[in-house]
């Protein structure tokens, strides 16, 4: 008798993913085994577990991976300071690619011949499971059940009635979130309206602003090389202290997230974050590039983080362009050490503070009281060549073109006093 053929499926416990389980099953004939992944968000796991054996899985995995997360995911992000059309955190993005991996490993050692997971065809989500499972195993197939079985969500739930799968209170919520360590993403009802200001009920993980504490929070963030590694003077781990954060920034209203987002297949949508400790960690690590970098090597860090952003949300994070740009960025981070004071107040989070022995703020060359040592004498000489092609321009083309005719908006008429 052959053996049958396997298939991980990346299983979350909720309605789609336990689906999914007796779809593959009677579509392909697999069996199914779960892996169901903790992003550090505390799943309970032997619940989650005990369902994908309910619902006919032959085996189920569980592993956290926050540490993971964190550390090999989340910390190159940040130094990157990789922010989605400068908005977005990227937690969804991020956490993809890590769970690709861990699917592909799982397949080779239980020798499955297939992975799968509960993405639909209009999302990011499928290309970044895709692209990072045929990067990483070209071998492997890949089932994405609800990419296929074209069921209605009304169909869905009956099928999972007939299959005796039950249906918790998701059915009832009109939104589509998702959420690991680093964010929380909120999606349909009336936020598909982009005119509609986002009702309260929307936001689990930060308080009202309005509602916030009446007095400032300050928060001291310690970095090395980029990463941050205390709060408050205590040294703290990489989980722990994200944790932390977004507890203390979410009670303070600090992390929402409003955004019309280019979606890689070409919609746009409307998302809701939330994503405390992100905001903070990188307005603070944004603050200690500041005083660290110089400012060519600030404005070239735009560039590369725009890129960066773009890389992680598309899917391209096994590439060998982003092996390249994280050289790049881990090599800019080695004088990125110090710490950053953070006031946190009513929806916001704004640096007030920042030291480093890197810094290159020289009190003697700011100064404009007792002990300037900025010699001023020197200005003349620099204004004359910085200014020494836009002068000949002008003279050439004083008489060639009408200066209205190149540059209406910048040639305010005269005005004469009355
Ligand atoms: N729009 C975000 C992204 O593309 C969040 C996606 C959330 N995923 C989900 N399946 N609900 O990264």
């Amino acid at each position: 008798m052959s053996e049958k053929g396997k298939v991980v499926l990346a299983y979350s416990g909720g309605l789609d993913t336990s689906v999914a389980v007796r779809w593959i099953q009677e579509t392909y004939g697999l069996d199914v085994i779960t892996l169901t992944i903790d992003l550090g968000t505390h799943e309970d796991l032997e619940t989650i577990r005990a369902r994908a054996l309910e619902v006919g899985a032959v085996k189920a995995l569980v592993v956290n991976a926050a540490d993971v997360f964190v550390d090999y995911f989340i910390w190159p992000a940040l130094q990157a300071g990789a922010l989605y059309e400068g908005a977005y955190p990227l937690a969804t993005a991020l956490g993809r690619p890590l769970i690709a991996k861990l699917l592909v490993d799982t397949a080779r050692r239980e020798g499955a011949g297939a992975v799968a997971h509960g993405c639909t065809g209009k999302g990011n989500d499928q290309v970044r499971f895709d692209v990072s499972t045929k990067t990483l195993a070209p071998e492997l197939k890949i089932v994405a059940p609800a990419r296929e079985w074209n069921m209605t969500r009304e169909e869905e739930l009956d099928y999972a009635e007939k299959h005796g799968i039950t249906v918790d209170v998701t059915r009832k919520s009109p939104y589509s979130t998702d959420e690991n360590l680093w964010g929380r993403s909120v999606e349909c009802g009336v936020l598909e309206d982009p005119w509609v200001e986002p009702p309260e009920e929307v936001y689990a993980w930060t308080a009202s602003p309005a509602d916030a504490p009446a007095q400032p929070e300050h928060v001291e963030v310690a970095f090395e090389k980029g990463v941050p590694v205390g709060l408050n003077g205590d040294k703290m781990g990489s989980v722990a202290l994200i944790e932390e954060l977004n507890s203390v920034a979410g009670r303070h209203g600090v992390g929402r997230i409003d955004h019309i987002e280019n979606r890689l297949v070409g919609i746009k949508s409307r998302e809701i974050y939330e994503a405390p400790a992100a905001v903070v960690l990188h307005a603070a690590h944004r603050a200690l590039e500041g005083v660290t970098m110089t400012r060519q090597a600030l404005r070239f860090k735009e560039i590369v983080s725009r890129h960066y952003a773009d890389i992680i949300y598309d899917g391209l994070w096994f590439s060998k362009f982003h092996q390249d740009l994280a050289a790049y960025v881990l090599s800019s981070q080695q004088v990125v050490s110090g710490s950053v004071k953070m006031k946190l107040f009513k929806g916001q989070a704004t640096k007030v503070g920042v030291r480093s022995q890197f810094s290159l703020y020289s009190r003697k060359l700011a100064t404009y009281g007792a002990g300037d040592e900025f010699d001023h004498r020197a200005a003349v000489g620099f204004i004359a060549l910085h200014g020494l092609p836009t002068r000949t321009q002008a003279q050439v083309l004083k008489n060639l073109l009408p200066e209205e005719a190149v540059r209406p908006r910048l040639s305010p008429p005269e005005l004469k006093p009355e």
